[in-house]
């Protein structure tokens, strides 16, 4: 596997999922422009910015002279971030075929650099932040929101041994995606290190949120989803069989949406270089 081998898919279905999964993402990334305090003018380097959601958003906050560098690894989704942005991005967003591990001229100039669930996708992400911090201009500002699929696990646990067996779907799931991130020698909570990674680094400011969102009904399908991109790959990793995955699909269907707890988490950290 090489680094910019993603371990989700890039189909139009993924891109979809991503659209998806803006939605229960939308006040956390809101609440991470607000604290970038993005400026109309600024250049902003986004990292893995695929099929554009969070691209979308940052335009918004963005005047006629403001720009976005958006860097993927993946040229199906850059094509899909560009179609989907149309004219909203036009020559303000700048579409980057390049792997974010290897810090490139697509940096320089940048007012900003964010990313949106795309450090735990990169291999020893630390490597890269120690690296941005020696190539981005001092007052840069930085921010990010990375997943945790860790962090909530006690407290559904918890509450799966004290009364609400039917969660246990929650815990498979969460389980599963750990061991496939573990067989692709990538973290699954990256951003519960952040802050102190970005302070032991030596970057200013360094400032750590942690935002939950229930698992409704589009948190649902997105764990449906993600189980129907991966079905292949967990089979063969021996993570789940096929069987066990439409078991599984079966049990989240018949959960009490409403009635659930967050199985997963962003942490939005940001700070200045
Ligand atoms: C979970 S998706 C998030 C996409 C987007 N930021 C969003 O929030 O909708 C992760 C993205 O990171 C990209 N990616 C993963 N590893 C990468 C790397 N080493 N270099 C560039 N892009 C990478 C993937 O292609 C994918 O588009």
């Amino acid at each position: 596997m090489s680094a910019t081998d993603y371990v989700l898919g890039q189909s139009e279905r993924a891109a979809r999922r991503l659209a998806l999964q803006d939605q229960h993402f939308a006040a956390p990334s809101e609440a991470l422009l607000d604290a970038l305090a993005l400026k109309p003018g600024d250049r902003v380097v986004e990292l893995g910015c695929g099929a554009g959601a969070f691209t979308r958003r940052i335009l918004n906050r963005l005047g006629a002279n403001g720009v976005v560098v958006g860097v993927d690894s993946s040229a199906s989704f850059l094509e899909h971030a560009k179609d989907s942005l149309g004219q909203h991005g036009g020559t303000r967003f700048k579409p980057t075929l390049a792997d974010v591990a290897k810090p490139g001229a697509w940096l320089d100039g940048a007012d900003v650099v964010t990313g949106r669930a795309v450090l735990h996708h990169v291999p020893m992400a630390e490597f890269l932040l120690g690296k941005l911090r020696a190539i981005l201009r001092p007052g840069t500002r930085i921010g990010f929101l990375e997943p945790d699929f860790r962090s909530p696990l006690a407290k559904i646990a918890h509450l799966e041994a004290t009364g609400r067996p039917e969660l246990a779907p929650l815990l498979v799931w969460a389980k599963a995606i750990n061991d496939l991130y573990a067989a692709w020698r990538i973290s699954p909570s990256v951003g519960a290190t952040l802050a102190q990674t970005l302070e032991t680094a030596g970057y200013q400011n360094v400032r750590h949120a942690w935002h939950e969102f229930p698992t409704d009904a589009t948190v649902i399908d997105n764990i449906l989803m993600i189980y129907d991109e991966v079905r292949d790959t967990y089979a063969s990793l021996g993570i789940l069989s096929l069987a066990e995955i439409d078991e599984q699909q079966k049990l989240l269907r018949a959960l009490p949406v409403g009635a659930l707890p967050a199985v997963w988490g962003l942490h939005q950290v940001t700070a200045l270089v």
